[in-house]
């Protein structure tokens, strides 16, 4: 069942949202060579519980950190370590926070000094995949409207977009209805309804989809050890259009 959320609550929600794109703002000041990722997830703590917020990700189904920390071939769930970021690394930054009664969600893919500009344009790909994305998330639309767009834009690119995670629904718990393929066929799946509130996340490989999940049954690699980028943000569905409200 999808949750629709009234104007109040979207009001409410986007101050979640704030907070996790002022953290991510943060981190992405002190990303640079030699800093680890476990400094990075302890900044980003440190943030959220300054603001009176909580990390919503730390202990979701016994998640370790506050942060997702995912280098080059990983895709998603990277878990921040004493490994240290070094030069044409691409870093992707899973971020969640929970404030007052509601989730907000966000990630992007940041470059570590200079990057090869096979990766630079899988990063331009998948930011732009997100924003086509948004685009078509209107009242009328339907949800894999949302999906083929971001699917079109990656494969017209010779990327790939991966299949084993989604995006989804958001608001009072991190994971609500309807989940969302980032593949899929324009004018299929639900209607898309004034109050829905969905995190959108395109997940795209510079080589095939397939994934594969390491030992520390969290981190997601791709198979073929290509890059992988992420970028997301919670967005609201209104009468004015879509509102990204993880945007600073
Ligand atoms: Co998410």
């Amino acid at each position: 069942m999808i949750i629709l959320k009234s104007q109040d609550e979207i009001k409410r929600m986007s101050e979640s949202c704030q907070i996790v794109a002022e953290v991510l703002e943060g981190i992405k000041k002190l990303v640079a060579p030699d800093i680890t990722t476990k400094e990075l997830d302890q900044y980003a703590e440190a943030c959220i519980l300054n603001k009176g917020a909580k990390p919503a990700f730390k202990g979701y189904r016994r998640y370790p950190a506050s942060l997702c920390t995912s280098i080059n071939e990983q895709v998603v769930h990277g878990i921040p370590s004493a490994v240290r970021l070094k030069k044409g690394d691409i870093i992707s930054l899973d971020l969640g926070v929970y404030y007052k009664s509601f989730y907000g969600d966000a990630a992007l893919t940041l470059p570590v000094g200079e990057i090869t500009s096979e990766a630079k344009k899988l990063l331009s790909v998948t930011e732009e995949s997100l924003y086509a994305g948004i685009r078509n998330a209107f009242i009328g639309n339907r949800l894999f409207d949302i999906s083929s767009a971001i699917q079109k834009g990656v494969e017209a690119e010779g990327f790939s977009v991966v299949r084993s995670f989604v995006g989804h629904g958001i608001g009072r718990e991190l994971h609500e209805d309807p989940q969302l393929p980032n593949f899929g066929k324009s004018g299929e799946g639900p209607m898309l309804r004034e109050g829905m509130t969905l995190a959108i996340e395109p997940m795209v490989n510079a080589g095939m989809w397939d994934v594969v999940i390491l030992s520390d049954g969290w981190t997601a690699v791709t198979k073929d050890k290509s890059l992988s980028a992420h970028f997301e943000h919670t967005v609201a569905i209104t009468s004015d259009g879509p509102i990204i409200l993880t945007k600073l």
